[in-house]
């Protein structure tokens, strides 16, 4: 019989605390509260059908989306399990219009959360995966509980990140930079069972360009030219050997990429030059996992976790997965930014 460890996330966690000599246990705690919300989340999300929780609640986020149900119930289930331990400073959430403060009656802590409460939230109602998105960054300004410049630090200082995503299975999967670690829900016990210890994008990847082809009239050239590059090759032989695959849920699309490689793109175009992904909850949290599994993170110019955020919501153009793929686009866009 093979010899396989049952490792749960919880003391997966504690193991990789002792790597960090000067770690505390309250960053420790606060992985661990983030594996209790995505359970309990994974399990409103297993029977939303059935609960009358589908559809919007009618009201409408920062980002002028109509919030599901779903956005508001994950949103609450990570504050409550969050806002009363005291490793917490502040929390920035994709739902919440400014910084989230602690209670004044709870202690503060070091830490900041940042999170996407529920990512690909169009696709509940149709019953494609959707996932959480989350890093933490420790807090640096003399607040205790917290400032703009504690949220708005580069995804570089990030020291976790990591999302869920609520699919066939439910998995969490996070690094604090010691590699990528995933986890499997096994929900007969409650517990996330270390299922893809060290993950890497493999290379060669996978020949999967994620890319949404609607808006490929509005693309910059050097997009366009990319894309069809993937589609058409070089030679004559008329095919680049590329398939395409568009969830249109990023952490499902990230998912895909991180396991199977290829890249995964969500660029600016004339609408919207800035794409339409947060920097803070969306692309930094998913670059530090990239980077960390041997992929690249880009805006087309400048490495994702190198962007120095402006503001809480603000957006980013993004190219992610296998790093050979995502420089050969970096470099379509360098050449085609001359054009057009
Ligand atoms: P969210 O549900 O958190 O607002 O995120 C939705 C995002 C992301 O999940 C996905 O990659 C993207 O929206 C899809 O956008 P398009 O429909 O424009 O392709
Ligand atoms: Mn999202
Ligand atoms: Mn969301």
């Amino acid at each position: 019989m093979s010899e396989t460890h049952i490792i749960t996330i919880d003391r997966h966690i504690i193991e990789h605390e002792r790597k960090h000599p000067g770690a505390r246990g309250a960053f420790s705690n606060i992985l661990t509260d983030v594996a209790l919300a995505a359970k309990v989340i994974s399990r409103k999300v297993n029977m939303a059908g059935l609960m009358d929780i589908l559809g919007a609640t009618g009201g409408e986020n920062v980002q002028g989306e109509s919030v599901q149900k779903l956005d508001v119930f994950a949103q609450e289930v990570i504050y409550r399990a969050m806002d009363h331990t005291g490793d917490l400073c502040c929390m920035v959430s994709e739902e919440w219009d400014d910084i989230i403060p602690i209670p004044d009656k709870f202690p503060a802590g070091d830490y900041v959360l940042v999170f996407d409460p529920l990512d690909g939230s169009s696709n509940i109602d149709v019953n494609v995966s959707i996932g959480t998105v989350f890093a933490i960054l420790r807090k640096v300004s003399n607040e205790e509980r917290g400032s703009l410049m504690d949220c708005l630090q580069p995804g570089r200082k990030q020291l976790a990140a990591g999302y869920v995503v609520y699919g066939s299975s439910t998995m969490l999967v996070y690094t604090t930079g010691n590699g990528v670690h995933g986890f499997t829900l096994d929900p007969s016990i409650g517990e996330f069972i270390l299922s893809h210890p060290d993950i890497r994008i493999p290379d060669p990847p996978s020949r999967i360009y994620s890319v949404n082809e609607a808006y490929e009239p509005k693309w910059s050239p050097g997009v366009q030219k990319f894309i069809d590059h993937l589609k058409r090759g070089d030679g004559d032989s008329g095919s680049g050997g590329f398939s395409s695959r568009y969830i249109g849920s990023l952490v499902s699309d990230f998912h895909r990429t991180l396991l199977r490689g290829g890249i995964f793109m969500y660029p600016g175009d004339r609408s919207n030059p800035e794409g339409k992904l947060r920097l803070l909850y969306e692309a930094s949290p998913l670059a530090m996992l990239a980077e960390q599994a041997g992929g690249r993170a880009t805006d087309g110019r400048r490495d994702i976790l190198d962007i120095e955020p402006e503001s809480l919501h603000q957006r980013t153009p993004l190219l992610i997965g296998s790093a050979d793929l995502v420089t050969q686009a970096q470099e379509f866009l360098a050449e085609g930014a001359g054009e057009g």
